[in-house]
């Protein structure tokens, strides 16, 4: 038996409960639908927006990634994702500015949003507490909280459906009712079959965290949601895992990194290539990933190909981000790591802050 069908062992690996966290995401995308029904918005109804601006770091930051991908298609204003302190100069009067903060103490988060408000935008802070939330309150600006208790890439539910909602609510985008119904269908179907107490032949989630092992992964996005989704599956395997871990995506690789698989085969025969699959791939794309695994495929210890499900793109994003995000907690409890902690990142806050 492997350690991952051992329930005692998963609670002594994992002692504070990050695969619980995974484990209730569909709880956390129900609640999200709760939270937003409770947020007064009424200071933004009705106004015209010339651009959204969603700030935010790490776990928090993606749901900008995210939004931005899920929304292409139909938003009709630029949207911009800020990760860092500074804010382009674009991003002023007209804009609205949605600061994202699990905890609302990430400092960079907090000099972009003040800079935001110099520049005259209008503000929305998501967050769990912390100096956002009194800064919101202090101002007067829309807030949007969330519950606080777990990590932030473990409250991914909290941080990134609320934000979605609230953009259909102010009526920049549309989300189908039918579209919604099947990805929480999937989401509470998942949480089943990736469940601990589902052994590792019959659950996907553990099956890819075995097969990632002890080996290095390069994740490879395939456009829009997939590349958002590839950069989050690096960041979880590194946070969860605490495993070095790389990403790319299609088509940009293929003018230039696909060149650098030639040196260094005795390290790159260590490594193992994760791509998504959507059975909805154009023919070019399907192409193209062919051709690059192929080309790939000697110099590594072998590819993962990833079967996206689901029919609507909220569906499909997801449910792979669930995938995701749960193999990565199985593969840090495979491998004997606590997924919890993520000591070096709370080190250089503590340092930085006392710079303050
Ligand atoms: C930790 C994590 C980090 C944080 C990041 C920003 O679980 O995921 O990437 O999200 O350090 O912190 P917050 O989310 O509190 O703004």
């Amino acid at each position: 038996m492997n350690n991952l069908d051992d329930i005692r062992k998963i609670d002594e690996i994992d002692p504070s409960g990050m695969l619980k966290a995974e484990e209730e995401f569909y709880r956390q995308l129900t609640g999200s639908k709760e939270i937003i029904k409770n947020t007064d918005i009424s200071r933004l109804s009705g106004n015209e927006f010339k651009g959204l601006a969603i700030l935010g770091m790490g776990g928090s930051g993606f749901s900008g990634d995210i939004i931005k991908a899920l929304t292409a298609d139909e938003i009709k204003i630029p949207v911009a994702v800020v990760k860092g302190y500074d804010l382009p100069a674009f991003i002023g009067k007209g804009w609205l500015v949605m600061a994202v903060s699990y905890s609302g103490n990430t400092e960079e988060t907090i000099s972009a949003v003040k800079k935001a408000i110099d520049q005259g935008s209008e503000i929305i802070v998501k967050c769990s507490g912390g100096k956002l939330e009194r800064l919101a309150q202090n101002f007067g600006y829309t807030l949007v909280k969330i519950p606080s208790g777990l990590q932030p890439r473990g409250a991914i539910g909290y941080l990134f459906y609320p934000a979605y909602l609230a953009l259909k609510e102010l009526g920049f985008i549309e989300i189908k009712a039918e579209d919604e119904e099947e990805a929480f269908k999937m989401i509470k179907d998942k949480s089943v079959t990736y469940n601990r107490n589902n052994p590792a032949e019959k659950n996907l989630a553990k099956k890819l965290a075995i097969d990632i092992g002890d080996r290095l992964p390069i994740i490879y996005g395939t456009e829009g949601i997939y590349t958002a989704l590839a950069y989050r599956l690096k960041c979880e395997i590194n946070e969860n895992g605490k495993t070095p871990c790389w990403w790319h995506d299609f088509s940009e690789l293929n003018h230039n990194e696909t060149v650098g698989w030639e040196r260094l085969s005795d390290i790159t025969k260590k490594f193992v290539v994760i791509t998504f699959r959507d059975p909805d791939e154009t023919p070019k794309l399907k192409t193209r990933i062919e051709i690059t695994l192929e080309q790939v495929r000697e110099k590594v210890d072998s590819i993962i190909q990833i079967p996206v499900e689901g029919k609507s793109k909220l569906a499909k994003a997801l449910s792979t981000l669930y995938l995701g995000d749960i193999s990565s907690v199985y593969h840090a409890i495979f491998t004997g790591v606590d997924p919890t902690p993520v000591e070096k990142i709370e080190f250089l806050k503590k340092e930085l802050a006392k710079l303050d």
